[in-house]
């Protein structure tokens, strides 16, 4: 699935956050959102995953414009092709990993898939334990075990490697790229070089509508 951000631009209360951002996400690709802390790298990621209504502008999903419309279309690409590895992780502690990872109990013919998911981010055998006990890097990877079992078309990700040591970052960005290399099209707000350099496109956000003034 190619997306799309035309000309997009979002203001929160008035303010200008990102504008004029025009980028193109292919299947088969990792394309870096970067740019200086501030600059907007989340703001647009969120908006391409249609958790943020574009100001001015519109995002498409292969060609068709998919801003703007209603919760309904959206909940749709939510469910049929988005998955989402974002910086608070969007798990559920309270819940065993293996929920996490399905988002509903699993019953017996779900379990291969379960496992093999789990197993393709390291975290085999982890799937009766309490989420609340993975470390901040664990809990990463669990986000792209769900991404990985549901076979998600688009790959939303925030800063997969901010918080993980050298190991873990080298085997995060492998996974990401072998998510793009099996024809995903995965997006990636990031300023780890590593991850940069894996990555097949960079997309460098604007300079802000309005710059402080010089002292
Ligand atoms: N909900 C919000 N309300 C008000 N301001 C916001 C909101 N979300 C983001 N901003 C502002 O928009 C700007 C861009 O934020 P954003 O998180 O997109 O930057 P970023 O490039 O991802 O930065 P970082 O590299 O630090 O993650 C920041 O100045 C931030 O304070
Ligand atoms: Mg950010």
């Amino acid at each position: 699935m190619i997306i799309e951000a035309h000309d997009v631009g979002v203001a929160i209360d008035g303010r200008p956050i990102i504008h004029g951002e025009s980028v193109r996400c292919a299947p088969g690709e990792m394309t870096a959102l970067i740019g200086p802390s501030g600059s907007g790298k989340t703001t647009l990621l969120h908006t391409l995953g249609l958790l943020l209504p574009p100001t001015t502008g519109q995002v498409t999903a292969d060609g068709i414009v998919v801003s703007g419309g209603s919760p309904r279309a959206r909940r749709a690409f939510w469910r049929d092709h988005a998955a989402f590895v974002l910086q608070d992780y969007g798990i559920i502690d309270d819940e065993p990993v293996s929920f996490n990872v399905a988002m509903r109990r699993t019953g017996h013919g779900t379990h291969q898939k379960l496992h093999a998911a789990l197993e393709h981010v390291g975290l085999a055998g982890r799937d009766a334990e309490p989420a609340s006990h993975l470390s901040g890097g664990e809990k990463q990877r669990l986000a792209l075990a769900r991404a990985v079992y549901r076979d998600a078309h688009v790959l939303f990700v925030d800063e997969p490697t901010a918080s993980l040591d050298a190991a873990n970052r080298d085997l995060v960005v492998g996974l990401f790229a072998d998510f793009a290399r099996r024809g995903a099209t995965v997006i990636v707000s990031t300023h780890d070089d590593g991850m940069i350099a894996a990555c097949d496109h960079q997309h460098r956000m604007n300079a802000p509508a309005v710059t402080p003034a010089a002292h």
